[in-house]
């Protein structure tokens, strides 16, 4: 029935978003199945959810007991198959427009509850076009969430044309009664709000380094000093990660054809070279081994 409280959740991917999300809700008592697409995936996803469970245990955040009962929540699959009886589903793969929207027609005809709620954790990607790829366009959804995930409060929820009031009310219940979140709405527009004002500013910043207009490490400094921001942008450009950072860019681009959201040359040659952020070790800083600034 639609107005049924959420408790089965499901969440596809489980690389730095999906495990955040996964983790939250877990610890929000949700019973979580976490889709990856091979075994190794998924224990490197069930561990990255481990560690931070054990972070939250040594900042006095989390109980011994509360970090067991939030593992014994979380299962993992490769069968998208399992997913039938999930009343939400949070999409948090890769941000490739085809791949997601083959997930989409897929959980459309797995999962079977007409009122599921089927969202997508994408950070520019227009939810239309997921949507477009369903038969039932009125239960999909924007849930965005920040990194990392169990630290930051907001989920922006993104509804479009043909998204029903029932299912947007559902995915905000969920966020802010369920999870704790604070929820802001969003157009169906690429970047939505958050990235829409903040990838433009992390691209100035990787602009200023390719101009030579001053060094990373002053950049940044500047940022946290002189306008309190808890990390500079090209620390944050390496924690999000510098290829969803190009492919949010690309997107926006694409809708906007505006100069400022077109990707600078310096990011599309780290991206090409392997120089993702903190998850390959290497960004415009260093991480690993000692050598993390
Ligand atoms: N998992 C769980 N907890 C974490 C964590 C993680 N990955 N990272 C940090 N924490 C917790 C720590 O345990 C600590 O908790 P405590 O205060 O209770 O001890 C607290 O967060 C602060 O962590 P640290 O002391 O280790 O480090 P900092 O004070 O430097 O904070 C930070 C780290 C939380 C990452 C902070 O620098 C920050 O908020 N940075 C900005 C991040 C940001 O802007 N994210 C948005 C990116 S955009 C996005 O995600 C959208 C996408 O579409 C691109």
């Amino acid at each position: 029935m639609a107005g049924e409280k959420i408790s089965r959740v499901g969440i596809i991917g489980a690389g730095q978003m999906g495990a955040g999300i996964a983790e939250v809700c877990a610890r929000a008592n949700a019973d979580v199945l976490v889709y990856e697409s091979t075994r190794e995936l998924a224990a490197a996803g069930r561990s990255r959810i481990l560690r931070s469970l054990d972070r939250g245990v040594s900042s006095g955040k989390l109980t011994e007991r509360e970090r067991e009962q939030a593992s014994w929540r979380l299962r993992f699959t490769s069968d998208l198959g399992d997913f039938a009886d999930r009343q939400l589903v949070v999409e948090a793969i890769i941000e490739d427009e085809e791949v997601k929207t083959q997930i989409f027609r897929e959980l459309d005809k797995v999962v079977t509850d007409p009122n599921a709620v089927l969202a997508s954790n994408t950070s520019s990607i227009p939810i239309m076009k997921l949507g477009m790829a369903t038969e039932n366009a009125s239960r999909v959804i924007g849930m965005h969430f920040f990194n990392p995930v169990p630290v930051l409060p907001l989920v922006e929820l993104v509804t479009t044309l043909m998204t029903s009031t029932e299912v947007s009310e559902r995915a905000e219940a969920f966020a802010h009664d369920v999870l704790g979140k604070q929820v802001v709405r969003s157009s169906d527009r690429s970047g939505f709000v958050v990235n829409a004002l903040l990838v433009p500013y992390l691209l100035s910043a990787v602009r200023m380094v390719e101009s030579g207009f001053a060094t990373v490490e002053d950049i940044d400094k500047a940022m946290v000093l002189g306008c309190a921001h808890p990390m500079g942008p090209l620390k944050l450009t390496d924690l999000v990660g510098l290829d969803t950072v190009k492919a949010i860019a690309d997107s926006m681009y694409e809708e906007f054809k505006e100069p400022l959201y077109s990707p600078p040359p310096l990011l599309l040659r780290m991206v090409e070279a392997g120089r993702l952020g903190k998850k390959s070790g290497r960004g415009f800083y260093q991480y690993g081994d000692g050598a993390a600034k």
